[in-house]
């Protein structure tokens, strides 16, 4: 089967590339760069990073009459070299505030909006989305983190909206918000001082968790909002 991952040079994406490679699936990996560490089985391809880039590829693939029966979107943003997350509301910017849902709310939507041909076929696809589970306003007692945080509880409105409409328009396919764990990758680097050695989990267990959770998955026109351990988290 064929396997698409978007954020082919993330820590997650990268180990969810090798994952369904190892399985022996044809996996083609999406990201702005050249990525190293991917099996050599991996297609990489790239592209700008913008909509136009998103549409270009979905133009080609859809041309090329591919049908991928999963597709992982692995990207997101937590902190860059020009900010960090927020402690408090006097920390807020409004650049910040607007790369970070750019790339964590918008980039996702859009690349769902292009891949709309490639999900209303008549065969199953499964579509996980890396969400959090600090987009969890039930779950937020802490505070903290407000760009991020929003922009994944932003990110799971929009995907609850797809969800809504594509059990009319694309009956086969399942959507999947999905919370990795803290794991060790970029992103979470410089937070990972006080998070116990056993529940800092490598990209490799997070990418066969979330392949088995994907090929056991099944459409129900809902959007699932699950856990590393197959749990859901409440919205
Ligand atoms: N690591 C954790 O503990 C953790 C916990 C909860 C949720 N998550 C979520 O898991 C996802 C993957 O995170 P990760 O830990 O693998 O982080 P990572 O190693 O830093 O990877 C980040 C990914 O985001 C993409 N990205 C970053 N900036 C971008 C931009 N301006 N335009 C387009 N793509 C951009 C990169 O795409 P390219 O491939 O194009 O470079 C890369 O694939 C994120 O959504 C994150 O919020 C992670």
């Amino acid at each position: 089967m064929s396997v698409l991952i978007i954020g082919g040079a993330g820590g997650i994406g990268s180990a969810c590339a090798n994952q369904f490679c190892a399985e022996g699936h044809d996996v083609i990996a999406v990201s702005r760069s050249t990525v190293s560490g991917l099996a050599d089985e991996v297609q990489q391809q790239h592209y700008n990073g913008e909509e136009s880039g998103i549409a270009e590829l979905c133009q080609r693939w859809v041309a090329q009459s591919r049908q991928f029966r999963h597709i992982v979107i692995a990207t997101g943003v937590l902190h860059d070299n020009t900010f960090a997350p927020e402690k408090r509301l006097e920390d807020l910017t409004d650049t910040a505030m607007q790369r970070v849902f750019a790339i964590n709310t918008q980039l996702p939507l859009l690349w769902l909006k292009h891949l709309i041909p490639l999900l209303s076929g008549k065969k199953p696809v499964t579509v996980a989305v890396l969400s959090a589970r600090v987009g969890s306003i039930g779950d937020n007692r802490l505070g903290g983190w407000y760009s991020y945080r929003m922009s994944k509880a932003a990110l799971n409105m929009g995907l609850q909206c797809a969800a809504v409409e594509l059990a009319r328009r694309a009956k086969q396919c399942k959507l999947i918000a999905f919370h990795p764990g803290t794991t060790d990758t970029n992103l979470s680097k410089p937070f990972q001082a006080n998070v116990p050695a056993e529940k800092l989990f490598t990209p490799a267990f997070v990418a066969k968790r979330l392949a088995s959770m994907m090929h056991a998955a099944e459409a129900d026109g809902q959007l699932s909002y699950l856990d590393w351990d197959g749990k859901p988290i409440p919205w």
